[in-house]
């Protein structure tokens, strides 16, 4: 795993986004997996901006995220779905046809098969983007899964909902489930680029950095397995 200090969130944004521009132009029809949200999303506006200069192209390109809130419509400003849109696909030249979001309808056990089997059709992907939760969850993996874990309804932890509950106007409004890549096919990528910025960070960016061991109950800490894992995080993240 290779850590990388950034004075702020813009340079931590600007080296990530660096990192993908140049998968991007070395290989027109690269595959990215792509992450939600707030940590990523100077990552897709350094994105935008290449794609306007005419520095790099997404005609060519595909994508699959890794996860859905269950139980809100695409259209609710709230989804995954519309954040995707929001921020990035609707502001480059991407085909949405080749834009993969897990659906947000579908508690049925069936869904997530279908979901591996679109993962295994796509096959390996270029990048990963990823954020960490502050109980260390990846994806929506919760603490307590296992590195051979595919696609899966999860009951999201109390610390998930009170931290995603910024996003909405009260904590009840929080979808109590998501559906979620497994850790197995997050590892299925060439690279992992795992960003972590602010404070909000700090506790579970001390925790990983002061062991190297690997720990089910956090899940993060699988990173360490990844052969080409790039860490980006912001001093903000890592002063203590
Ligand atoms: C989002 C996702 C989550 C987030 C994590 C950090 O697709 O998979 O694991 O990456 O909750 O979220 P932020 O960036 O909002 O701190």
């Amino acid at each position: 795993m290779k850590l990388i200090s950034c004075e702020n969130y813009d340079d931590l944004s600007k080296k990530a986004s660096d990192l993908i521009v140049e998968i991007i132009k070395n290989k027109k029809d690269a595959v990215l997996g792509l992450a939600t949200g707030s940590t990523p999303i100077g990552v897709y506006q350094n994105l935008v901006r290449e794609n306007e200069k005419g520095n790099i192209d997404f005609s060519n390109v595909r994508t699959v995220n890794l996860d859905e809130y269950i139980g809100i419509e695409k259209e609710n400003t709230q989804s995954y779905h519309y954040f995707m849109n929001f921020n990035l696909f609707d502001r480059i030249n991407i085909d949405k046809n080749n834009t993969h979001i897990p659906s947000a309808d579908s508690k049925d056990i069936n869904y997530c098969k279908e979901y591996d089997k679109l993962l295994d059709e796509i096959g390996m992907r270029d990048i990963q983007i990823l954020g960490i939760g502050p109980n260390g969850h990846l994806a929506f993996n919760e603490p307590a899964s296992s590195l051979n874990m595919r696609t899966s309804i999860i009951d999201l932890t109390e610390e998930t909902i009170n931290a995603n509950s910024r996003f909405f106007e009260t904590k009840d409004e929080v979808p109590k489930h998501a559906i979620s890549m497994g850790i197995s096919d997050i590892f299925n990528s060439k690279v992992l680029i795992v960003i972590a910025s602010g404070k909000n960070k700090k506790r579970a960016l001390r925790k990983f950095l002061d062991t190297d061991k690997i720990d089910p109950q956090f899940p993060v800490s699988f990173i360490r397995l990844h052969p080409n894992c790039y860490l980006f995080v912001d001093k903000e993240a890592l002063e203590s």
